[in-house]
């Protein structure tokens, strides 16, 4: 497997990175994961988008050191030098503050580390199909969650929770409200009506979110970006979460009780297809 380092392109095994690098010592980077369909970048603007900001609200490097174009470059000659050009794939991307001493403030004269690798991907559409489960946990993140930062502790402890309890997702509640998943946003349905927490500091605006609520909204849903209270949850008629590799996942099971039907519905699964036409994949998700 070839990855990208700092402007070269040499095998993983060889990309090596200094043990003062602030990614390392401090979590201090920002990444992106987007998908490659076909040797190409998809929702590449959203995704670049999400890339800049964080780097410019983080002042970690400076609009050159990877541009969108430079993005999809590289992610481009990644798919095809390790042979993923034909089929589905993500693409990672990493910049962190480069390598220094390790001080709390920030290094001067310190170019950031830059790190993009590519990986083969498959829909697991038996899971889409099936639903599944998920619990709630309180949201212990701090208050700049819309930033996609690789200071990620609350978020893998609370996926690994999620998987001790025999679950697939952690949905959290902030100040009584859903906010999103560990490692994705989530919608539901009540009322007939899609729901999903607005944007702000609280949440990362997926760049799936956002296709989904165009989709949505084509397709004559009614979406209203609220948040679903707690004390709403026996309401739901729908639940699902969204994100680059997680697609359109309906939970059909929320902290061990049922939601809806107890099976995923005809939101979620009418939205998985519009993605999977919108993406260009062939999967059929119609059969309920
Ligand atoms: C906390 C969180 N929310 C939402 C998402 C979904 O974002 P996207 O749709 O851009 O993959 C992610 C993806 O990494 C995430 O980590």
């Amino acid at each position: 497997m070839l990855v990208y380092l700092n402007g070269r392109y040499i095998p993983k095994a060889e990309a090596l990175i200094p043990v003062d690098d602030r990614g390392f010592l401090f979590g201090d980077g920002v990444y992106e994961l987007t998908r490659g369909i076909r040797g190409k970048l998809v929702y590449e603007e959203g995704h670049g988008l999400m890339l800049e900001r964080g780097m410019r609200e983080l002042r970690i490097g400076g609009p050159e050191v990877l541009t969108r174009e430079g993005l999809r470059e590289i992610s481009e000659r990644l798919l095809t030098e390790n042979g993923l050009a034909e089929g589905d794939a993500t693409v990672y991307a990493q910049l962190t503050r480069g390598v220094a001493p390790r001080l709390h403030v920030f290094p001067e004269n310190t170019p950031p580390t830059v790190y993009m690798s590519a990986a083969p991907f498959s829909s697991p559409l038996e899971l889409r199909r099936g639903g599944v489960s998920a619990i709630t946990l309180p949201d212990i993140r701090w208050a700049r969650c819309d930033l996609k930062t690789v200071n990620l502790l609350p978020n893998v402890v609370a996926k690994q929770r999620a998987k001790e309890a025999g679950a697939f997702e952690a949905i959290l509640l902030r100040d009584g409200a859903i906010t999103e998943g560990s490692s994705t946003n989530v919608f539901g349905v009540i009322d007939g009506e899609l729901r999903t927490y607005p944007k702000s500091n609280y949440i990362l605006p997926g760049v799936t979110r956002d296709v989904l609520i165009g989709l949505a909204r084509n397709l004559d849903f009614v979406v209203n970006e609220a948040p679903i209270f707690a004390e709403e949850i026996d309401r739901l008629e729908e639940l699902f979460l969204s994100g680059t590799t997680t697609e359109v996942q309906p939970i059909t099971k929320l902290d061990g009780q049922p939601i809806g039907d107890g099976r995923p519905g005809p939101v979620a699964l009418a939205l998985l297809e519009a993605l999977y036409q919108h993406l260009g994949l062939e999967a059929s998700v119609a059969a309920r």
